[in-house]
């Protein structure tokens, strides 16, 4: 398959991209005399990138917004109730269903690749099990990375510890974490020793939800990013959320920053949820509860979006779609100059992959996997300001998702 007239983030010109089997085999300029055959593409000038790439959703809960009951404060903590409700509900096929619907629903809008976490403070670790499964079954529609993620606790949970052991040995793919959810300070210190130390012993990726909250001492950020930095293992290491450096006053973080650099970890916000959840508890002045996006960029630190939640008791909306979370995260984060709009799509391509370890794995370069997307505009700026969407999902070198654009007629 030959993908014809595809313009290229940060190259002049037109290319035609050859694909051979499930690998990018040639990226050569366009010339004029190329006849396309009967199962080639046209990208008609527009973009041709890497999949977009979904890094932190939660699998297992989506869809159940609702069941038994409605998030009504809109809180993150009333979110935990609810899942807890729920939760004591999930039968295997249930998360099952739910998490192939929502994969279905990610891969129409071309994303091929998934950091899901998954609820494992279950003595039956029932949610894990059923997602072990669905990573094998959709390994056809994306590659998925599955964290073990303690939701109410490593050290506050009975058997914490050894329920997040058994899911690495069970198969989850990434070490998780939630320090300023345990009950102590103390506690979530521990939590970070003690998961980075599974990490470590494991060859594991690490993702903890980080200081997801306004309060401005919650520091366990500077304890994640330390662990890293001493293991050197910050490549390996994300910190999720990390909202309440929206909180923190300059002069601790610009200390923090320092540390942060050295640490050489990424981070994933993800702006639609932390706008619903965060600044629940202020009146007026009221905080955007989120991190600093456009600051850790602006360090050369490494940040990416993501959804987080469909439909489930934290958030009540969602499609799949990760580009409607760009446009709100550049909106939210104070990111509409032009120079950070045209590079836009990094915040969900490259950036993503990178705080995903998928190496050379992904990226449109000869002898890397033959996925790809065909998108609806010719840049990132254009992407963003028309609300573009994926217009063909390419993976293994075959037509995953197509997509056609509405048609508008006037009078
Ligand atoms: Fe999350």
């Amino acid at each position: 398959m030959i993908i014809h007239n595809a313009r290229l983030r940060g190259r002049d010109g037109l290319y035609r991209i050859t694909l051979s089997g499930d690998q990018i085999a040639a990226i050569d300029a366009q010339t004029a005399s190329a006849t396309p055959a009967a199962d080639d593409l046209d990208a008609a000038g527009n973009l041709v990138v890497p999949p977009f790439v979904e890094p932190h959703i939660h699998l297992d809960a989506t869809l159940t917004a609702g069941e038994p009951a409605w998030n009504m404060s809109g809180t993150l903590f009333e979110g935990i109730e609810r899942w807890a409700e729920r939760k004591a509900l999930v039968t295997h096929e249930d998360t099952k269903t739910r998490a192939r619907k929502t994969i279905d629903m990610l891969v129409d809008h071309g994303i091929q690749h998934v950091r899901t976490h998954v609820d494992v403070t279950d003595p039956t670790l029932a949610a894990l099990k059923a997602m072990l499964e669905v990573r094998e079954e959709t390994r056809h529609l994306i590659d998925l990375q599955i964290v073990a993620f303690p939701q109410e606790g490593i050290e506050s949970y009975a058997n914490g510890r050894a329920l997040m052991e058994q899911a690495i040995e069970l198969g989850a793919d990434v070490v998780g974490g939630i320090p300023h959810f345990e009950n102590t300070r103390d506690q979530g210190v521990s939590s970070i020793k003690f998961l980075m130390d599974l990490a470590e012993r494991t060859g594991c990726l690490v993702d903890v939800h980080c200081d997801e909250t306004d309060d401005p001492q919650s520091r366990f950020l500077e304890v994640l990013a330390e662990e890293a930095r001493v293991r050197g293992m910050g490549a390996r290491v994300t910190a999720s959320h990390t909202t309440a450096m929206g909180s923190y006053d300059n002069a601790y973080c610009s200390k923090l920053f320092r540390l942060l650099k050295m640490s050489g970890i990424s981070f994933i916000s993800c702006p639609t949820e932390s706008i619903h959840l965060q600044g629940r508890f202020d009146t007026y002045p009221k905080r955007r509860g989120l991190t600093r996006v456009a600051e850790i960029d602006r360090a050369g630190m490494n940040v990416c979006f993501g959804q987080d939640s469909i439909v489930d008791p934290w958030y009540p909306l969602g499609n799949g779609n990760i580009l409607r979370i760009l446009e709100a995260g550049l909106h939210i984060c104070h990111m509409l100059g032009y120079e950070d709009l045209k590079r836009s799509l990094d915040l969900i391509t490259d950036n993503s992959a990178r705080a995903l370890n998928l190496g050379e794995r992904y990226g449109l370069e000869v002898g890397r996997p033959a996925n790809l997307l065909i998108l609806s505009a010719p840049d990132d700026y254009e992407m963003v300001r028309s609300q573009g969407h994926a217009l063909v999902s390419v993976r293994h070198g075959k037509v995953l998702m197509r997509r056609t654009p509405a048609q508008i007629e006037r009078a």
